[in-house]
């Protein structure tokens, strides 16, 4: 082999985690088959092993026709550092290090986002996934599949020395992911495999966005994969370096599904085929409803002769402002509650609870003047009149207050 300069890094694509559809034309627009990302974080002690085997399988079966893709998140013991230096060697190896944003699902997706291949795979980087099943996947999506899935749970498959608490973790949560999301995780035995291939046309141009650990979920989720394929694998024990599992990919993992679920559920598909937030709209509505309660209990413990006998106008008004002030809390930490969260803080909150008093005594003022209109003017029923302003001043309330008190201010 001669002496070469090693590739140098790959830079990290930014904005959205999109995939394009059409391979990134790089080195002359040549595309090739197959790209295959390897997540890396501390795995200095790994990574040559890993790049060396892979390297023989597919030299083998698809030789120059493919590319791997370390993707290091800037690991302390420069795991980037060493898979570079591997480059000199193995000239299908390509490096990215990332150094501003983490986690292992995005950066398997900023890897593809940088890949040349028609399919797309992903293999950890510990030699836990038995670099041989690649070539049944591979031979899968060959015959038609949109999807191979390497499985711990199909025939062939399985772990090698998990204690039982692991193993009723690990169902325990495909369970929850069943019970959460069905029509994706039933899909598949193994939902939590992060050793699978895809073509790229099944996941491209689509807005990718996980959480946490789980990679699969998002493609099985948001992808367009019609066949899948699974092949069972071993899960091997780790021989070098150490697990980066801690409980908070558990939580990742919950927080992923309910995402997941929220954004392609029926009521998401709906939103966007009108434009108009309903599910948003619904539990503001609830709230509401909720605040007609508490005034009403309010209004008779104030006002009514056999509690306090506080006079009725004194009464509602302190009625109508524990209701508004109860809406709030319910719309802040529910309703809105992904806003919220980007913007956290007492002042910030003061800042919305003033503006939704506002914009509610407005809407009062709104329910009144509908009232008199509709009942003079349109139909005269007190009572449906009522409900009719009622109504108005409720999407009133509603949008003012999508618009000014949870608004999202994207600050770059
Ligand atoms: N770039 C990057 N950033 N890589 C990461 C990060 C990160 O934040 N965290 C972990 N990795 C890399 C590891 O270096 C390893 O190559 C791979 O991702 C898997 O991480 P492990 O910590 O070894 O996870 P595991 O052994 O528990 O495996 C579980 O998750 C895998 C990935 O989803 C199992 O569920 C596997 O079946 C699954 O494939
Ligand atoms: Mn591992």
């Amino acid at each position: 082999m001669s002496i070469t300069e090693p590739n140098s890094l790959l830079s990290v694509p930014t904005g959205a985690l999109q995939i394009s559809d059409r391979p990134p034309s790089k080195m002359g627009g040549e595309t090739i088959v197959f790209s295959l990302v390897i997540p890396t974080y501390k795995e200095r002690e790994n990574i040559k092993n890993v790049v060396r085997v892979l390297t023989r399988l597919l030299d083998e079966s698809i030789p120059k026709n493919y590319e791997l893709i370390v993707v290091d998140d800037d690991s302390p013991d420069g795991t980037w550092e060493v898979a570079q230096s591997l480059t000199r060697e193995y000239p299908q190896l390509q490096v990215m290090r990332r150094q501003s944003e983490r986690g292992l699902s995005s950066a398997v997706i900023r890897g593809w986002q940088a890949a040349r291949g028609r399919v797309l795979g992903v293999i950890d980087g510990d030699l836990q996934h038995p670099p041989e099943v690649l070539l049944q996947l591979f031979r899968a999506i060959e015959e038609g599949a949109d999807l191979a899935v390497a499985s711990r749970h199909v025939e062939g498959g399985g772990v090698s020395r998990w204690s039982f608490i692991r193993r009723f973790l690990s169902r325990g949560a495909q369970v929850l992911g069943l019970l959460i999301l069905p029509g994706v995780l039933g899909r598949v035995s193994d939902p939590m495999s992060g050793y699978f291939m895809v073509r790229r046309s099944a996941i491209a141009q689509v807005n990718l966005s996980p959480v946490g650990y789980k990679i699969l979920l998002e493609v099985l989720g948001r992808g367009q994969v019609q066949e899948i394929a699974e092949v069972g694998y071993v899960f091997r024990e780790r021989t070098e370096g150490e697990s980066k599992v801690t409980s908070k990919q558990y939580i990742d993992y919950i927080h992923h599904l309910v995402k997941l679920r929220l954004d392609t559920g029926t009521v998401a598909k709906l939103t966007q085929r009108l434009g108009f937030p309903i599910g948003r709209f619904l539990r503001f509505g609830l709230v509401g409803l909720s605040g007609v309660f508490v005034d009403m209990t309010v209004l008779y413990l104030l006002s009514d002769p056999h509690t306090l006998a506080l006079p009725l106008t004194r009464s509602k008004i302190i009625a109508g402002e524990i209701a508004i002030f109860n809406n709030f809390l319910w719309n802040d930490v529910w309703t809105f509650a992904d806003v919220t969260m980007r913007q956290q803080g007492w002042r910030q909150r003061l800042k919305r609870f003033l503006k939704f008093n506002i914009i509610c005594l407005a809407g009062l003022v709104l329910n009144v003047v509908i009232l008199n209109l509709v009942f003079n003017f349109v139909i005269q029923n007190r009572y449906i009149a009522n409900l009719i302003a009622i109504a108005i001043a409720t999407v009133w309330n509603f949008w003012v207050n999508l618009k000014l008190s949870w608004r999202v201010t994207e600050v770059k």
